[in-house]
């Protein structure tokens, strides 16, 4: 029997039917999604992945509030997308880092405290940026980082306010292999430390592999559900984990799925 971790059964984000059109300058329309169904578990980490352009972004970015669907729906515990991001109960980490460039590491981490208008948790903030392993960095503005710190400052943003979703695109493109595979071991401490639904985004099998408990794969013009794959491996996962045969068997399949049809 494969080792999924036994998690509540509670839905956590629910896409039906759920399609996306955006209007072109030109009068036309892209159909970017379309009948999408996605239901992902409380506690849940389900990584996408999809060739480029296929709308993945545009799923996370209806899951984050950000957009909203042209048919179909999207609910986040039985409520809009938007509800919960005006709860501060989302914790969002994209692409692009978005970073305040005037802020320091530990300004950029507290800013999700100041636009809830919490007290700022000073401690939590001290943790999670020993957590992403920039201790020593919390006064240096993003200019002074590294694209790949400049991610992880991004990251540990996202959980500051100890979110019930994680909603992550390609948080580590940008990031070496070395440590592109620390963060996934650390990523999978954090999701592991808490309930804590994540989705993530991804253009690397390995990584969808290592982190998820499914992968859905998309494919493109329209955007849609290609495959929904459970991922057998116990946790905690290990590098060693990656060198097995099952595992290659896995990505080889998956990144087959991954090439163009026809
Ligand atoms: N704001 C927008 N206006 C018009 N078209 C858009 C917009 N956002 C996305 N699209 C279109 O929707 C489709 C899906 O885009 P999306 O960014 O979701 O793809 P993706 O799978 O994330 O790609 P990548 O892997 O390159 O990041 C593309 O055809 C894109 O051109
Ligand atoms: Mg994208």
């Amino acid at each position: 029997m494969p080792d999924i971790p036994q998690t509540e059964c509670r839905e956590a984000i629910a896409l039906r039917a759920a399609g996306k059109a955006f209007a072109l300058d030109d009068g036309g329309s892209v159909v970017a999604l379309d009948g999408i169904d996605i239901s992902i578990r409380e506690g849940e980490f389900v990584a996408i992945l999809g060739p480029s352009g296929c709308g993945k972004s545009t799923v996370l970015r209806l899951v984050a509030g950000l957009e909203t669907a042209t048919s179909g729906t999207v609910h986040i515990e039985g409520r809009a997308p938007a509800e919960l991001a005006a709860h501060h109960r989302l914790g969002v980490a994209f692409q692009d880092h978005a970073l305040l460039p005037w802020l320091s590491v530990s300004d950029n981490v507290a800013l999700p405290f100041r636009v809830a208008r919490k007290p700022v948790a000073r401690d939590t903030i001290a943790r999670l940026i020993a957590l992403v392993g920039l201790s020593g960095f919390e006064n240096a503005r993003p200019s002074q980082l590294s694209g790949g710190m400049r991610q992880r400052a991004s990251i540990a943003r996202a959980l500051a306010l100890d979110p019930d979703v994680l909603l992550l695109d390609e948080p580590f493109g940008a990031l070496d292999a070395v440590t592109r595979r620390h963060m996934n071991i650390e990523l999978q401490r954090i999701w592991s430390a808490r309930t804590l639904t994540t989705v993530l985004v991804t253009h690397s099998v390995e990584e969808a592999l290592f982190l998820a408990d499914r992968i859905i794969v998309m494919t493109g013009r329209p955007g849609r559900v290609l495959r929904d794959v459970a991922v057998p491996f116990a946790r905690p996962r290990t590098p060693e984990a990656l060198r097995t045969a099952q595992f290659h068997a896995m990505v080889d399949d998956l990144t087959r799925a991954l090439e163009p049809q026809g």
